[in-house]
């Protein structure tokens, strides 16, 4: 893990002043300098988010695997308006380092208002059906090391009794199918864990958004021959819901009728499709 900020000020100078976000309200996010962490940073979609938050002059710590990836995107946001660019590289399937990582952003950052989880892995379903260990990383990157960050990111947001937790899920999640039922029993249950998490912390003043895309246009689809959501406009409303601090955000929101049906379909003839 390599830790450092890419902040072009000198230390001397005063950070911007901040607001944290409370609980039930809908923040001027244009007008609050916030204090966001973005895991997963050089994704397509936390990518797009982070230009927007960018603009609005977001204070940034940003964490990714590839450090060239990364520096490039940190770059780019500091010339789009962002008040603060923290780094660090990190592999997350390395969870024995998440608490060392996170209180490193959090006192880089001084605080955290908002933590978006972006990282994952659609793997390659056929190879898992023949590889455990390939299913088991799936399972590992999609599941068990977001359980690890939000476990620590959830304590530390109870304590202060504020903060958003917003993170990547899938509609994959909402029902199994042949052509993808890896990636999709990984997100599964995250949604799962996520719901169960927002039932316990929610009422602590602490928000956990599940954020489930259709198919989005980024590097994880590019061999997907599928209709697919423009990146730009998925994080226009990721931005949205997380400033209204919406529970479960579908997006494009049309996903949230279509997988109602796809989970109402009746088994004996859910088994038969092709899907
Ligand atoms: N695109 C879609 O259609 C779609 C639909 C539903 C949900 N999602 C979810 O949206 C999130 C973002 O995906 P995306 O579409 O933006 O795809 P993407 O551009 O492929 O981004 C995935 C990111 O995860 C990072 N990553 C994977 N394993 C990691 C690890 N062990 N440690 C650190 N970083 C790791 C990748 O890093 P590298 O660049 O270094 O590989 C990459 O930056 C994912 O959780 C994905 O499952 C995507």
């Amino acid at each position: 893990m390599t830790l450092s900020a890419f902040d072009p000020q000198p230390a001397t100078q005063t950070r911007p002043t901040t607001q944290p976000v409370h609980a039930g309200g809908v923040s001027p996010s244009a007008k609050v300098t916030r204090k966001i962490l973005v895991l997963g940073a050089t994704s397509g979609i936390a990518e797009a988010v982070c230009r927007i938050w960018a603009s609005q002059g977001a204070q940034l710590f940003l964490v990714a695997r590839n450090s060239e990836k990364l520096a490039a995107v940190a770059a780019d946001l500091k010339t789009r308006g962002a008040a603060y660019i923290g780094t660090a590289v990190a592999d997350l399937d390395d969870t024995d380092h998440h608490a060392e990582l996170l209180s490193h952003a959090i006192n880089s950052l001084t605080g955290m208002d908002v933590a978006l989880l972006a990282h994952g892995i659609l793997g390659d379903q056929p190879r898992a059906e023949q590889d455990f260990h390939h299913a088991a990383h799936i399972l590992h990157t999609n599941f068990v090391a977001p359980v690890s960050l939000l476990t620590w990111l959830s304590n530390y947001c109870v304590q202060r009794r504020s903060g958003v937790l917003a993170v990547i899920s899938s509609v994959a999640g909402d029902r199994g199918r042949k052509s993808n039922y890896l990636y999709g029993s990984s997100k599964a249950g995250l949604s799962a864990y996520l719901a169960g998490l927002r039932n316990r912390i929610d009422r602590e003043g602490v928000t956990v958004m599940t954020i489930k895309p259709g198919p989005v246009d980024t590097p994880m689809t590019a061999n997907m021959n599928v209709k697919k959501a423009d990146v730009n406009k998925v994080a226009e409303s990721i931005v949205k819901g997380i400033d209204k601090r919406v529970d479960t955000l579908y997006v494009p929101f049309q996903w949230a009728p279509i997988m109602w049906v796809v989970r109402h379909i009746p088994e004996r003839f859910f088994k038969k499709l092709n899907l």
